[in-house]
């Protein structure tokens, strides 16, 4: 829904600067040192080179994020194969020692950069596969994703067990190299429908294998690929090396959909997550300050007020938890090309009430390279407006 600014446009810059105060304390995230709690949500520009090494345009696109002093980045979606992994050709890699080597330059630059705010900026990788997305597209079963013109994408095909072998094989490598590239963490995608998603969901998983069926099978192939990573993680770094990992409600077809019908699936998944190895919870809503379960607990209570973040810390007994989604911009995502510009207060009310421990801010930090800077000195209303034409360059 679009929602207009929602504060006094003349508050004076020392009073706004107040209320945004929680979003600039220094933070301890799993073990992650951080400057503040600001992260740079994952965003595909699809402007990558054909061999899918980042180029130098992404070295200085994300520096510049960093002298903003965006506390983490978390680098744009990341295919972790060139065979079912990508929806198009033009999104970066991390399956070769040549994108590694790419990433390398761009984690320099990021831990190299100046702020002002007393410590650099940390950088995660978003691991990514797309699935039922793809341009060769494979899924938990043969069901197509319909498009929002009506249409619908190639259909994908069943993986079998070596599918899932390859796939887990994959992540594996995808890991080893982000490591060697130097990422001060790791973030898995299992959000918006695309694969470990796809096998959440009984309207794109209706396999009859141990995969399929019950919550707990549907379950079994992203944990699979969540405990493999781990595994890697611990041999070559340690277990205190944090990971992350993304998760929504929504999927890219179907805006309106619940992964987790209720508060006992969502807490299932996340003390699974967390037995599997993972440290960080990012919660993928279209608002971060939207109800989590609006449409099983009356919006006056306690239960029907909290986030999808806020029930996310709760129900894992505390984890580190990053909530995202609309912050400083008047629509969620896809509602409208030009969004204006918001005040982020709600989203330190976010950490202040303790349901979440940092906020991911997406379209808004490709408006503003120096988001922190404007919103800590109270001037939010002189951020910049995200249009959908910043997206064909990463000039600014
Ligand atoms: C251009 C664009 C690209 C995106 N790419 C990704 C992506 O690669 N991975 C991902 O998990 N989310 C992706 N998202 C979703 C964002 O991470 C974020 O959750 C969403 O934009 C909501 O945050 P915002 O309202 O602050 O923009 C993308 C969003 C946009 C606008």
């Amino acid at each position: 829904m679009t929602k207009l600014p929602t504060a006094d446009q003349d508050l004076s810059p020392e009073a706004a600067a107040e209320r945004v105060a929680p979003l600039f304390e220094r933070a301890d995230l799993a073990g992650i040192e951080l400057c503040n709690r600001i992260a740079m949500a994952p965003m595909t520009r699809r402007l990558a080179p054909d061999d899918r090494v980042p180029s130098q345009a992404v070295v200085d696109y994300s520096a510049r994020r960093a002298a903003g002093g965006v506390g983490l980045i978390i680098t744009e979606g990341t295919h972790v194969d060139d065979k079912h992994a990508p929806d198009s050709e033009n999104v970066p890699g991390i399956f070769n020692d040549e994108q590694a080597a790419g990433w390398k330059r761009v984690i320099e630059a990021v831990h190299s950069a100046e702020n002002n705010f007393g410590s650099p900026s940390r950088i995660a990788v978003q691991l990514w596969h797309t699935g039922r997305h793809a341009m060769n597209p494979i899924g938990p079963s043969a069901i197509p994703v319909q498009k929002r013109d009506g249409g619908y994408k190639d259909t994908p095909r069943e993986m079998t067990e070596a599918d899932m072998d390859e796939v887990v094989a994959i992540f594996e490598n995808a890991a080893r190299l982000s490591i060697e590239a130097g990422f001060d963490s790791m973030e898995i995608h299992g959000a918006h429908g695309y694969l470990l998603d796809s096998f959440l969901s009984p309207a794109s998983n209706q396999r009859t294998d141990d995969y399929g069926g019950s919550f707990e099978n549907r379950m079994r192939f992203p944990l699979r690929v969540v405990r493999a990573v781990r595994k890697v993680l611990d041999e070559a770094v340690g277990r205190e090396y944090p990971l992350m990992i993304r998760f929504s409600q929504w999927r890219m077809e179907d805006y309106s959909a619940y992964a987790y019908p209720d508060p006992d699936h969502l807490e299932r998944w996340v003390l699974a997550l967390k037995d599997a190895g993972v440290d960080i919870l990012h919660v993928s809503t279209r608002d971060a300050t939207d109800p989590g379960f609006p449409h099983l607990f009356d919006t006056d209570t306690d239960d029907g007020r909290r986030t999808l973040a806020g029930w996310t810390r709760k129900l894992s007994g505390g984890m580190p938890t990053v909530a995202v989604g609309r912050v400083s911009v008047s629509a969620s995502m896809d509602e409208g090309a030009a969004v204006q510009t918001t005040d982020p207060a709600p989203a330190a009310e976010l950490i202040s009430r303790g349901e979440a421990d940092m906020i991911a801010v997406g379209r808004s930090l490709i408006a503003n390279p120096r988001w922190c800077d404007t919103v800590r000195e109270g001037r939010w209303n002189e951020l910049v407006p995200y249009t959908r034409e910043m997206l064909e360059s990463l000039d600014d």
